[in-house]
């Protein structure tokens, strides 16, 4: 698979074209224990010197970068966890995917000063790009490099498309599960926090109790996933949080979604009377029936 080297997303979506469908026909050969052996030591080492190779060139304020180094490591404690509480034969496509998903922040934000892929680029497609371009991945089998490079590049989509390869929706659910898992982190050690919040980390929304987005409170009430174009207020962000609990694909997620308590904390902070009443209670309790059963020991 060549790359262009103009990076254009039109030449980069080709590119992803031609990664699914290698994932299609390396799914289909046998697997070696390779692609089941969880040390990615080096892996991790070789990321370490690439995030502190990209801080490096920011000569301003290093911090947006730092939480991102933060955050990859987080994720793949997350993904540790999903794995082992199941029987992937891709496991080590889901660890190396969670390490490197987020390979493209360092270069987004030197080069457009954001991580808003909407004004600046598809992080999930620069990741790509980079990992053709740095070769961590070279040493590994065909099918470890092209479920991986296929993830990273679909890790940020807000729906995966249809008919994916198994292996390849599998080791994206894990990488977007522990991803997910991690916002609620970053959220709910800022939102505990007195206001006011950062425009950055509430995406500039106003922190009004009195401004409610009907689409929201409508996907929490129906058991859908709510959109981030719906949002109007910080308190319709902590719905949109409490309804990723019926997106998390595998029982460790969910586990993790409830004993982590960002979740709890996010929802218990909404406001008590109507509209967001109804919606608290049935979120919260979500979770509590959840963990009565899964994780009594937690209760
Ligand atoms: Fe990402």
């Amino acid at each position: 698979m060549t790359l262009c080297h103009r990076g254009t997303r039109a030449c980069l979506v080709r590119c992803l074209g031609d990664v699914f469908g290698n994932a299609c026909h390396a799914a289909s050969q046998s697997v070696n224990t390779q692609t089941m052996n969880l040390d990615i030591r080096s892996h991790e080492r070789r990321f370490a010197n690439y995030a502190a190779q990209e801080r490096a060139k920011e000569r301003e304020d290093p911090a947006p970068l730092d939480l991102k180094f933060t955050h990859t490591h987080n994720v793949l404690a997350n993904a540790r966890h999903i794995v082992a509480s199941e029987n992937f034969t891709q496991a080590r496509a889901c660890l190396l995917a969670a390490l490197y998903h987020d390979v493209a922040r360092f270069e987004q934000y030197l080069r457009y000063r954001t991580f808003r892929d909407r004004v600046s680029c598809d992080h999930g497609l620069l990741g790509i790009k980079i990992l053709k371009r740095e070769r961590p991945l070279n040493e590994e089998h065909p099918l470890v490099r092209r479920l991986v490079l296929a993830a990273v590049g679909l890790h940020n989509r807000f729906r995966l498309p249809p008919s994916l390869p198994e292996d390849l929706a599998l080791v994206t659910r894990v990488v977007r599960d522990a991803d997910k898992l991690d916002i609620l982190r970053v959220m709910d050690e800022h939102l505990s926090q007195p206001g006011p919040y950062s425009p950055t980390v509430v995406m500039s929304l106003p922190d009004d109790d009195t401004i409610v987005s009907e689409p929201i409170l409508q996907a929490a009430l129906e058991g859908r996933v709510a959109a981030y174009e719906d949002l109007r207020s910080v308190n319709d962000f902590r719905v949109l949080l409490g309804t990723w609990f019926t997106d998390m694909n595998f029982t460790g997620s969910r586990q993790k979604f409830v004993t982590d308590g960002h979740a709890r904390r996010i929802l218990q902070a909404l406001p008590a009377n109507a509209p967001y009443a109804p919606v608290k209670d049935k979120l919260l309790k979500q979770l509590d029936e959840f963990t009565a059963i899964f994780c009594p020991e937690a209760h």
